[in-house]
């Protein structure tokens, strides 16, 4: 039934004005995580409630942790401390989830008992071996399904680990990190790539021995996190969609305040200023260790650049905004380095490529990336694939098409940014549910 929701967005550039986003996704798993195996109470402000987080948060309950959300902006996690958790008795269904599996798997790996990790059709398609590698080498036994979920962890006594991965992923790096904690010595995470820290610097809040730096990360074990308050900030990768609609828009600009800037995620700030985008970021302060600032951005003249491909891994879920802004800017945009979008939500290479040509966008695909021909944008119909940020990338190119723009299959919006088609609406976007 979910497949049946829709958006439909229709052309209109007058969109302007001043919002906040939702709390940070990333931020907002993270704390629920730690906040339960914390000893004390974690109060957390800013929390996401979207359907990710949430299932995190059902997850975490299941183990054992009590946590307190009656009053969703300011929750109550009552830590069991490290060694505390309990079997759930039942799968953990994380949902859509790919944040909370993995993590989830790296806390499960300390555990003394047998745990299964499932989800949604989306993410039983998604790679696991990413994360059940390292945490075999480290003493747990992982087992997945091809490759996918469900995953079954035993976890048990751990060893530390030096680990060179393969990939530049957060979620890789803090699965290993979160084992760690159960580790005797110093576990230490290599990556190909910058990758977003936010495991570390919310490791650091709760008193663990962490380091770290470009590329590398390490904690040392056994860990005892002391609980603390952590003031969730607005997430940039919602953000963007607003920042992308100031852009398009005609009128005065789009400010946000309150979002979250560390810097291992602005690369999409990056990338839409080498776009031509008039993005100003202001009034920087602190959330507990990680900084945040209002942006503004204003009605701009995009055109297409080659982007770099160390922007990739710092843009990573900005990606599907910037394919939609490459098709309304002028020249071509070309992507490289990007593979790792297809094992994201949905292929988002390939549903974006299909989506734009329906729009009537050329776009020429490669195994990792595409090269978008800016171009007049046709209205149609657009299949969204059950991926939240694919849904709101359409939302936005819409702006600028010259006929209504259906998307299909769009629930998933929940997942990240519950209240988006009212917000920017609330902005002046023609958006509607279908
Ligand atoms: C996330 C890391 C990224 C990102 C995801 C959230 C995180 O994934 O795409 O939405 O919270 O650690 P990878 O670790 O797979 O790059």
């Amino acid at each position: 039934m979910s497949q049946q929701q829709k958006i439909i967005a229709s052309p209109g550039r007058a969109v302007a004005g001043a919002a906040r986003v939702p709390g940070d996704k990333s931020i907002s798993h993270r704390a629920l995580m730690l906040g339960a195996l914390a000893e004390g109470c974690t109060h957390i402000s800013g929390f996401l409630a979207g359907e990710d987080c949430l299932a995190t948060m059902a997850a975490m309950r299941a183990l054992g942790a009590n946590i307190d959300a009656s009053d969703l902006g300011r929750i109550v996690v009552d830590g069991v401390g490290l060694r505390g958790l309990q079997p759930a008795g039942h799968a953990l269904d994380m949902g859509n989830s790919g944040t909370g599996l993995r993590l989830l798997a790296g806390v499960l790996a300390g555990q003394a008992f047998t745990t299964e990790l499932t989800g949604d059709e989306s993410l039983r398609r998604r790679p696991m071996e990413r994360v059940a590698v390292p945490l075999r080498q480290m003493g747990a036994t992982v087992t997945t399904v091809d490759g996918c979920p469900p995953v079954t962890i035993r976890g048990g006594a751990l060893q530390a680990i030096d680990y060179l991965s393969p990939v530049a992923s957060a979620q890789v790096k803090s699965a290993i990190l979160l084992a760690g904690m159960y580790a005797d010595g110093e576990t230490r995470v290599t990556e190909p790539g910058v990758t977003r820290d936010h495991t570390e610097r919310m490791l650091e809040s709760f008193g663990a021995q962490i380091s770290y730096g470009d590329q590398v990360a390490a904690i040392r074990g056994p860990a005892q996190l002391a609980a603390c308050d952590i003031a969730v900030p607005g997430d940039l990768s919602s953000a963007a969609f607003l920042l992308g609609a100031g852009c398009l828009a005609e009128g005065p600009g789009i400010v946000v305040a309150g979002v979250g800037v560390n810097p291992t995620r602005t690369g999409v700030l990056d990338i839409l200023r080498l776009m031509g985008a008039d993005i100003e970021l202001g009034g920087r302060s602190d959330a507990g260790t990680e900084p945040v600032a209002r942006l503004v951005a204003r009605p701009s003249r995009l055109k297409g650049v080659a982007i770099p491909t160390e922007l990739i891994p710092l843009a990573i879920d900005e990606l599907p905004l910037i394919f939609a802004l490459a098709a309304a800017a002028e020249g071509v945009t070309r992507i490289t380095g990007a593979a790792e979008l297809r094992h994201k939500e949905s292929d988002r290479i390939a549903v974006m490529a299909a989506g734009l040509r329906e729009l009537g966008v050329r776009v020429e695909e490669t195994a990792d990336g595409a090269s978008i021909y800016g171009g007049p944008v046709q209205g149609g119909t657009v299949n969204s694939h059950g991926d939240h940020r694919i849904a709101m990338a359409f939302s936005v190119l819409a702006m600028v098409a010259r006929g209504p723009v259906t998307i299909l299959d769009t629930a998933n919006v929940a997942t990240s940014f519950p209240g988006f088609v009212e917000l920017m609406a609330g902005l002046g976007m023609d958006v509607t549910h279908g």
